[in-house]
């Protein structure tokens, strides 16, 4: 069922986007989003659910989630020009995040039409050829923007009176439908795909293995082994280990 604050009150208004991108298809809806009913999303949290239309049809988000890893991220608008460098790069990586298990979603306010426009340029310019396989959500009653809070201090106090640009939020997200990491970086600055591949190895492993990884870790090398295990159990799961400190022995990154 539509929750009442996204039921439209009037006939749709087409609008230019947040950045007065050429076109833009997103709906106007009056909303009615109270601060106080967000989310408090941390690390641990069930992932919010919700239902939204995306460029591969509508989805209800748990059961896209199902069973995989997931990594959902917001941009500001379509048609703008670091957001098209994310998801081509994105896109092009895909085979990658196929192989650990993970399904992408991207985000935007806008609609459904504005985003396949804008996926024709993505793959003209940004994937190198690759097609453009992951669904965008097309947020433009900005329920997910509000759920996830994608927005910025500005755009939240503005969210009942008109489009939002998200900021770049990125929530990686488990099979048991539990928030793992959340990143937000500024409209302005691009973010890091191999970081977001990086961090969905290392939860892997410490998810599979019981280790924890130290600063700027990437696979196959050295991890750390969590103080809460007895010296006697890291030798018996671990073997050889290196104890710097009491608190801080690490040992060959074990293989997945
Ligand atoms: C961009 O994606 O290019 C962008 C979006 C918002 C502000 C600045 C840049």
């Amino acid at each position: 069922m539509i929750p009442r604050q996204f039921i439209r009150a009037s006939a749709p208004v087409f609008r230019r986007n947040a950045f007065n991108a050429p076109r833009v298809s997103a709906l106007r809806f009056y909303s009615n989003f109270k601060a106080e009913e967000q989310p408090r999303i941390r690390i641990g949290s069930t992932a919010p659910n919700f239902q939204a239309d995306t460029t591969q049809g509508k989805i209800d988000f748990h059961e896209f989630i199902g069973n995989n890893w997931v990594v959902l991220f917001s941009h500001p608008a379509d048609f703008t020009p670091v957001c098209t460098t994310e998801l081509g790069a994105f896109a092009k990586l895909a085979p990658e995040f196929k192989e650990r298990g993970v399904k992408m979603i991207g985000l935007s306010t806008e609609g459904v039409e504005s985003h396949n426009d804008w996926i024709k340029d993505i793959e003209e310019v940004a994937t190198d050829g690759a097609k453009f396989g992951y669904p965008i959500i097309a947020d433009a009653s900005k329920e997910v923007a509000f759920k996830y809070d994608m927005v910025t201090e500005e755009d939240f106090a503005n969210i009942n009176s008109g489009m939002v640009a998200t900021v770049r939020s990125v929530f990686i997200i488990d099979p048991a439908k539990k928030v793992r990491l959340i990143m937000t970086y500024p409209a302005s600055t691009g973010r890091n795909s191999a970081e977001v591949l990086r961090v969905i190895d290392a939860l892997q492993l410490a998810d599979s293995k019981g280790i924890a990884t130290p600063i700027d870790w990437s696979v196959g090398e050295d991890v750390i082994i969590p103080p809460s295990v007895s010296n006697e159990d890291a030798k018996a799961k671990f073997g050889e280990f290196n104890e710097l400190k009491s608190y801080l022995r690490t040992t060959k990154s074990p293989i997945d």
